[in-house]
């Protein structure tokens, strides 16, 4: 069919108000970031470029959403900390059995392979999860893995046990009873950082590549707990982030005294998990203060690189500073980062499929 003038009128006219319309939306994103810093312009010139699309294809996201309501304020008072906080508002899950075996077998010096592969076997979802993580596109073994035993085999003890770890940790938050924050996001964003961050590890040959992809799927835990701890807090820390144009971190300093990545921390801390995932929940929003350890300022830049590829949690406008001490000292070219991007999006859905299969 051929387009009349009229028709070709309304969508240039169309056009340029969605380029506009982009364009402000892009600006708000990164009113905190250094955009002259090569990786932060890179980033934003593929935001400009989605955010656009997006907004011809489906418009109706992009709309104003009606005001979050709790049907009551909340109280407003500030805890001690992030422990009084857990202590006083929160009923954390308890940890399933299989979940405690593996730590057991993962901290045991004297346990084995065939340990490891035992108890993952008792888990029937845990066996489907692992093969199907084995068989993914984000480890491209030349041959099938059929068994725990082999999975294990090719993996290796370290790696098999902290997949097996972040997956089940993983599965333990699928439910919103506050609804405010989307349980999908919430997973997807978790899946992308963990497959950022372990290929920034893998092209810097950082070692354990898979220790940074589970850094990355449990970074935010403290983010779940704290927007399903009280619907009136979440509602509150959303309006402060979008009425003063801040990130969620810092709308979450102000109000409470510490953000989520802290109380993430202290929440793996608490379970005993390995150090370095502490390390990357506790300090990805704060990587100046945990410089020796790769593991926080690598999950902060894929933290950071994931929210600016789309892969946000669709609550906060605004995307906090990238840290550029941090960036530096991961020693990742912008020649390499950039070239890394068209490969994120395939296995970020293959991932994601994968773990969020029953
Ligand atoms: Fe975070
Ligand atoms: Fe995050």
């Amino acid at each position: 069919m051929v387009e009349s003038n009229d028709d070709l009128e309304i969508k240039i006219l169309r056009n340029a108000e969605v380029q506009e319309a982009s364009a402000e939306y892009v600006d708000k994103l990164f009113c905190k970031s250094n955009s002259d810093f090569e990786v932060v312009a890179i980033l934003r010139k593929l935001a400009l470029d989605r955010i656009y699309h997006e907004m011809i294809e489906n418009p109706d996201e992009f709309k104003e959403k009606p005001q979050l309501s709790s049907g009551e304020r909340w109280d407003g008072k500030k805890p001690a900390g992030p422990r009084d906080f857990l202590k006083k508002r929160i009923a954390l899950p308890s940890l399933p059995q299989v979940l405690i075996q593996i730590q057991n077998v993962i901290n045991d010096p004297d346990s084995s392979a065939s340990d490891l592969a035992e108890v993952i076997s008792m888990d029937p979802k845990l066996v489907a999860a692992i093969l199907r993580l084995a068989n993914s596109a984000m480890f491209n073994f030349r041959t099938e893995v059929d068994t725990p035993t082999r999975a294990v085999a090719l993996l290796g003890f370290k790696q098999a046990g902290s997949l097996a770890l972040g997956t089940v940790s993983l599965s333990l938050f699928k439910r919103s009873k506050n609804a405010v924050l989307e349980v999908e996001k919430f997973w997807k964003h978790s899946i992308a950082c963990g497959i950022i961050a372990q290929e920034i590890a893998r092209a810097v040959k950082l070692g354990d590549p898979e220790r940074f992809f589970v850094s990355g799927l449990l970074h935010d835990i403290g983010l779940y707990v704290l927007f399903e701890s009280e619907k009136s807090l979440a509602v509150e820390l959303v309006r402060l982030a979008n009425e003063s144009a801040e990130s969620l971190y810092d709308a979450e300093r102000e109000l409470l005294g510490f953000d989520h990545a802290i109380l993430g921390g202290v929440i793996i801390k608490d379970w005993s998990f390995p150090r370095s995932l502490v390390i990357a929940a506790a300090g990805h929003h704060s990587p100046e203060k945990a410089k020796e350890d790769p593991d926080a300022g690598v999950v902060h830049v894929a933290d950071y690189a994931a929210r600016s590829l789309g892969y946000d949690l669709g609550i906060s406008p605004v995307l906090g500073n990238l840290d550029e001490a941090a960036w530096d000292n991961i020693g990742i070219t912008v020649n390499q980062f950039a070239g890394l991007i068209p490969q994120f999006k395939l296995l970020i859905d293959e991932i994601f499929e994968i773990l969020s299969s029953e």
